[in-house]
This record gives C-alpha cells, sequence and structure tokens, in this order.
C-alpha cells in the first residue's frame, strides 16, 4: 500500500492487517518507524473528527505535524491541488492527508507526486478511514464480521461513509442493507421503511442528513425526518439485544436520532471517535514502513 484514497483498492487481507496493527495500537504497542516524516493534514472542507484524530495519530507516531490552513493558502488566488501539492512536495513534506469536496480529486495526484496521499473524504466518494474505523467498531464488537446484519440509514446518495462502507462490509462477509427515502437512494439497492428491518440488525449506522450537498432543496421537515428515518426511541426498543448504534457524527440531535440515544448503552459513536486514532496510526505506519 503506497497510498490510501479508496477502500477499493485494499485488499480483504490488508484489511484485516489495518485490524490487527489498529488493536495493537489500541493495546499500547508503541511505532517501530525508523526516520522522521514530515505530514500535513490539507482539510478544504470541514472537519472536526477526522483532522484531529489524524493528528492525534500523527503525534502518537511521533511525526512532525506542518499546519496547513486552507482558508489562508494560495488556494484563495487560484493555485490548484496539484500545484499546492508540488508546493508541500518540495519543501519535503513526506505524507499529505487530503480533505476535498471534488470527488476523485487523488486522481490527478497519485502517482505524479512524491507524498503519500491520503484521502480524508472526497466529495461524496470516499471515506477511507472512516470505513475502517466503523469495520473495526464492529470488529471488536462482535469479534468478527461474518453474517452480521448492518443496515446503513439515511441520506444514503450524499454518504461517502455509506459508500466506502457498502463494498469493504460485504466483502468482510457482512450483510448489508440501506434504508432511505426513495430521493436519497441514488444507486443503492434499499428499503424505504425503517420498521421492517430493525429487529434483525446487528448494527443500524445511521447517518446525518447532509443539508450542504442538497442545493437547498428540503424534503422532510426535521421532526418528519425523525418520525420516519430516525432512530427514535420506540425503534431503539425494537433493536435485539445485542445490537449496537452508529454514526459516524457529527450528528444532528432529534434528526437521524433522538438525543437521548447518542450516549446509550448500545451506542458506539464516541468509541468509533476513540478508534478512530489507532486506525489512521495504522494506516500511516503500514504505508511509512513500506517505504523504509
Ligand atoms: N466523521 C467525520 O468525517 O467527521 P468530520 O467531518 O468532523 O471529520
Amino acid at each position: 500500500m503506497k497510498n490510501l484514497v479508496s477502500m477499493k483498492e485494499l485488499s480483504t487481507d490488508q484489511i484485516l492487517s489495518i485490524l490487527n496493527q489498529t488493536k495493537a495500537f489500541h493495546d499500547g504497542t508503541s511505532s517501530t518507524l525508523r526516520n522522521n516524516y514530515m505530514v500535513s493534514n490539507l482539510f478544504f472542507e470541514p472537519s472536526t473528527r477526522t483532522k484531529m484524530s489524524f493528528e492525534m495519530a500523527e503525534r502518537k507516531l511521533n511525526l512532525e505535524v506542518l499546519p496547513f490552513d486552507a482558508g489562508f493558502s494560495s488556494t484563495l488566488k487560484g493555485e490548484t491541488l496539484y500545484d499546492t501539492v508540488k508546493v508541500l512536495e518540495s519543501i519535503g513534506l513526506d505524507v499529505l492527508v487530503i480533505r476535498h469536496e471534488q470527488n476523485n480529486y487523488f486522481e490527478e495526484l497519485v502517482g505524479k507526486v512524491k507524498p503519500v496521499i491520503i484521502n480524508g473524504g472526497d466529495g461524496t466518494g470516499n471515506h477511507p478511514t472512516q470505513s475502517l474505523l466503523d469495520i473495526y467498531t464492529i470488529w471488536q464488537e462482535f469479534g468478527t464480521l461474518q453474517n452480521k446484519v448492518i443496515t446503513i440509514v439515511g441520506d444514503i446518495s450524499h454518504s461517502r461513509v455509506a459508500r466506502s462502507n457498502a463494498d469493504a462490509l460485504t466483502r468482510l462477509g457482512a450483510q448489508v442493507r440501506f434504508v432511505c427515502p426513495p430521493e436519497w437512494q441514488g444507486e443503492f439497492e434499499a428499503f424505504n421503511n425503517f420498521d421492517e428491518v430493525i429487529e434483525d440488525s446487528d448494527v443500524l449506522m445511521m447517518l446525518r442528513v447532509q443539508h450542504e450537498r442538497h442545493d437547498g432543496k428540503t424534503i422532510f421537515s426535521k421532526e418528519q425526518y425523525h418520525q420516519a428515518y430516525g432512530l427514535t426511541l420506540e425503534r431503539e426498543k425494537k433493536m435485539n439485544k445485542s445490537a449496537i448504534i452508529m454514526h459516524p457524527a457529527p450528528f444532528n440531535r432529534d434528526v437521524e436520532i433522538a438525543t437521548e440515544l447518542v450516549e446509550c448503552n448500545r451506542s458506539r459513536i464516541f468509541k468509533q471517535m476513540e478508534n478512530g486514532v489507532f486506525v489512521r496510526m495504522a494506516v500511516i505506519e503500514m504505508i511509512l514502513k513500506g517505504r523504509e
């Protein structure tokens, strides 16, 4: 693995290696990287979790982190992403974590620039480290993904998380189902009635309603959405005893999920965030070790 831009480029064995290395870091193993590396996190779309989690992972790996502020960069003067990356290559950056609103932005970079490119999210396309931390969280919970029924609910067509998880979870043996309003179905086959699929789900993975990608169109009030597709207190009562609740976050309280359920016993939402640090350590270390 030389870069990580989408889940599709990872073999099942590579995903399992990342899970094992994630667990090792989670259990307290230290990094064995031999060289000093310089890394920068280029976030052209807002982020709290992914950006801070990458920075924590990089610091735990003893990498040097150079701050990059997209809002004060020369991209505002028209410098392209490719030229920005060439600048950072020229001054000696080894690893660039990039989030960008353009789907597949990485195609103009991978194989053409020297720094490692790790995708922190591209438009509605891919979010591979979110997918890996979701997979790790399910694996941590159940010890396997084989035959687990994972129901992904919400704004599917705008979700890079759904897209990244769909293929990877299926390859690992899980049964993945989607639930959403017909308007947000995109290329996926989906159930339109959430209540049909609650009882036999092992995981309910709720997705954020991404208002910023809806071009100002509103098809539901918050209350209407919550009643039709949200995880309400009534729906939680129908969940299987051992089933868990996940959400990549940020979450809209009382829209995708009742506020009382955000930190309930079934919720793994903050566990997902904790796990993200160790997953990102594992990804960065595996790529850099390949270079040593
Ligand atoms: N889950 C996720 O990608 O969150 P951020 O947008 O805060 O990074």
